[in-house]
């Protein structure tokens, strides 16, 4: 059956492997709509002050399952932030008490929340040797943020300077290159073939630079890393719909109110929880490969993971074009949706 004649679409339920919840009301805005859908996600930690130890890391997926409203079935999976005072002993015990799945590295400065973040890379190798040892990943925001390096080279430039001689020095860390925006990335992952993965945002996918830039300027577009010109994208398609194990989705969600991202300095982010799945089944099915979309989204993550894929399943119809809301509300004003340019009739059957 080619894609033209698919109008229906089970699959295992999707996880996503890259997420921000944030904390209080913003939390309990948006955890339903990544709950509606996924199964798991992991949480990341760049709340104001980060998730840093296991401590922390446990009162935090308490706030999240207290915000889950009844009747939904999502399990949060931790990371740590990584800091330069991180205690190798506190990564152990949080990996063997099942609070942390992974540790998440910031370069300091490099985006929202990030200024605990690593300068010195020497000062964090006790704990990445610590988790090479019991087989935690890392998951790495791979942007080098000098202010001397174009935005847009950042992450192409991060690779040489930093992934490459640090996986040099811990090979067999396991890191996952989060949110991927370049063929470079693509590129280096698909060469690599050990311990190595990454995932790609439903917005990379959909969105190229001219979005945020051409014909006025676009807020609600604006993230990082920041999205790159058409070329990389297409890549980024590419790689996505190929069913190659070492791509997942991890979407990056990132929810900040309007007022906060319409201002003379914006906030980066975009909140696709609530359209996420209809966003990815027409990338999908454009590129002929709505049967890779099950691996992308519910079986490539948890095998890099050492997870077991969710049993459950989820069902994808497509019709009419799908409405959805344009923001979720929260006290603090409207978190905007992502908007992807085009209709959307895939809808996730309730
Ligand atoms: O666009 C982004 N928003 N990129 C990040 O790396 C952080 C995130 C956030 O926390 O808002
Ligand atoms: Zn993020």
């Amino acid at each position: 059956m080619s894609d033209k004649d698919i109008t229906r679409l089970t699959i295992r339920r999707p996880d996503d492997w890259h997420l921000h919840l944030r904390d209080g009301s913003m939390l309990q805005a948006v955890l339903p709509e990544t709950a509606r859908h996924f199964a798991r996600a992991i949480i990341m930690p760049n709340l104001v002050p980060p998730v840093v130890t296991a401590a922390q890391a446990a009162d935090y997926r308490s706030r999240i399952i207290a915000a889950l409203p009844q009747g939904m079935d999502f399990t949060p999976l931790m990371t740590l932030y990584l800091t330069e005072g991180t205690d190798p002993e506190d990564v152990r015990r949080a990996h063997a008490a099942g609070i942390a799945t992974a540790v998440k590295l910031y370069p300091a400065g490099a985006t929202t929340n990030s200024a605990s973040g690593v300068r010195d890379f020497e000062k964090v190798r006790p704990v990445l040797e610590a988790m090479a040892e019991i087989g935690m990943p890392l998951c790495v925001h791979g942007e080098v943020t000098d202010s001397d390096i174009d935005i847009f080279d950042r992450e192409a430039v991060f690779i040489d300077k930093v992934l490459k001689p640090l996986r040099k020095k811990v090979p067999d860390l396991k890191i996952v290159m989060e949110h991927v925006t370049t063929q470079d990335a693509v590129d280096y992952v698909r060469d690599s073939h050990k311990q190595l993965a990454a995932t790609i945002t439903t917005h990379h996918l959909i969105i190229n630079r001219n979005h945020i830039l051409a014909g006025g300027i676009k807020p609600h577009y604006y993230c990082l890393p920041v999205a790159k010109r058409e070329a990389h994208r297409i890549a980024l398609v590419q790689a996505a719909v190929s069913g190659d194990k070492r791509f997942f989705l991890g979407t990056d969600s990132a929810p900040h109110t309007d007022p906060a991202k319409l201002q003379a300095c914006g906030c980066a982010g975009i909140f696709t929880a609530p359209n996420t799945m209809s966003c990815l089944a027409e990338v999908f099915e454009a590129a002929g490969r709505l049967k890779k979309l099950e691996s992308f989204t519910s079986v490539n993550g948890p095998l890099f993971y050492g997870l077991s894929p969710n049993e459950a399943t989820i069902t994808l119809q497509k019709g009419d074009p799908v409405t959805y809301p344009r923001h979720v509300t929260t006290p603090d004003g409207p978190v905007t949706v992502f908007d992807p340019g085009f209709e959307l009739h895939w809808r996730v059957e309730d």
